[in-house]
């Protein structure tokens, strides 16, 4: 079911570095990720690991992680809540100080790529102490966090060795939004009306990623704005953690400033910001792309270069950015996975233009055993 590696029988396999072969790896660790737990012919998620209702009687879910984790963890709370299920993202470092309420009908899925990070193994005590169900989501077999959660789902991305997270959260996103719509199905007795067509677009994302991988303008646009002051990246409902990952890549490896906001947050202090060189990022998911485009238009008419990472069926948007990076057509709630990848390009050829340490960023380290 998993594949044992070592970091030792990890090369970089002819990349210059990690980070970059992992980007490409993206497709076969999707693939990994999607086997044998979907099905497009009926829209059902098969989890073998989760018997059949076994989240039935589940009341509301908490999602813990930190960094890039918990990226993906906002992004899972809000494909529950569109089911209708109660959901919440914290970072695991708040967990335990914010100290929501929790019952045996609470299911806290804590996501760890590496499994071993402080604040989430903390954070999935104190809930397990409270009566909480838990559950791991990792790509490390065997590590601390499967050991001490209740339940675990593997993402089988392969070995991340990069500082920078990259295909691990395709993978994470992936993984919760089969177990996201799993729950709902164990709660509501039935599936999301469009199950099947997510299912498929889950079965197409291996594909859609290479799409961009082979044709991305990512270079051109890290070269042509590599002079700003910022980068800012906005999104709303599933694209704010995109936006807020979109950043997050960004400073990390490329050391320059980076923020991401929700789109609906511009004109409560970050419009401040923006002048004509601090470029803005905008994603598009094909869901609520109407206000979307009039931030967009609030940030132009401020003299900032918009940048849309968007499907070309979305004309108006495509009329007015000043560039476009591309993503292929699919499910609104997939489109952020690859309006992700677009980023990671872009924060890695502006990092590899200033000549960083990519797979090793200043300060950082890939996994953080200390709190
Ligand atoms: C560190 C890494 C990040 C990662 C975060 C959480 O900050 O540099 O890339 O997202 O830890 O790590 P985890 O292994 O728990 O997902």
């Amino acid at each position: 079911e998993y594949i044992e590696w070592d970091p030792e029988t990890a090369t970089k396999g002819g990349y210059e570095h990690y980070m970059y072969k992992e980007i490409n790896e993206q497709p076969g660790a999707l693939r990994r990720t999607t086997q044998g737990r979907l099905n497009t012919h009926t829209g059902g998620v098969e989890l073998d690991e989760f018997p059949p209702g076994m989240f039935s009687d589940v009341e509301q879910v908490h999602l813990i992680a930190m960094g890039t984790s918990h990226h993906a963890g906002m992004y899972a709370a809000s494909l529950l809540n569109a089911r209708g299920i109660p959901a919440y993202a914290f970072m695991s470092g708040e967990y335990s100080v914010v100290n929501p309420p929790v019952t045996e009908n609470t299911l806290v899925v804590a996501v760890s790529q590496s499994g071993e990070t402080a604040d989430t193994l903390d954070a999935v005590r104190r809930a397990r102490a409270s009566g909480a169900r838990t559950l791991a989501m990792t790509n490390v077999v065997g590590s601390s966090i499967t050991r001490e959660c209740d339940d675990e789902m593997l993402l089988r991305a392969g070995p991340e060795i990069g500082v920078a997270a990259t295909k691990t959260f395709s993978s994470q996103v992936t993984a919760l939004a089969l177990l996201s719509e799993r729950i709902a199905e164990d709660i509501k007795g039935t599936r999301s009306p469009d199950a099947r067509t997510l299912m498929e677009a889950l079965a197409r994302l291996p594909g859609d990623v290479q799409e961009i991988l082979d044709t991305s303008m990512a270079r051109e646009i890290a070269i042509e704005y590599q002079d700003s002051d910022a980068y800012f990246f906005i999104g709303r409902g599933p694209a704010h953690p995109v936006a807020l990952e979109g950043a997050l890549k960004f400073k990390e490896i490329s050391y320059e400033h980076a923020e991401g906001f929700a789109a609906s947050e511009l004109k409560h202090g970050p419009l401040a910001l923006v002048t004509p060189v601090t470029p803005v990022f905008a994603i598009f998911t094909g869901h609520e792309d109407e206000a979307t485009l009039s931030n967009m238009k609030e940030v132009q008419a401020r003299g900032a270069p918009v940048i849309a990472v968007t499907n070309e069926r979305s004309s108006e948007v495509v009329e007015f950015a000043d560039h476009v990076l591309t993503i292929p057509e699919t499910h609104p709630e997939v489109a952020g996975i690859l309006a992700n990848v677009q980023l990671q390009l872009v924060a890695y050829h502006a990092a590899k233009l200033l000549e960083r340490p990519i797979d090793k960023p200043r300060n950082l380290a890939k996994c953080v055993t200390v709190e």
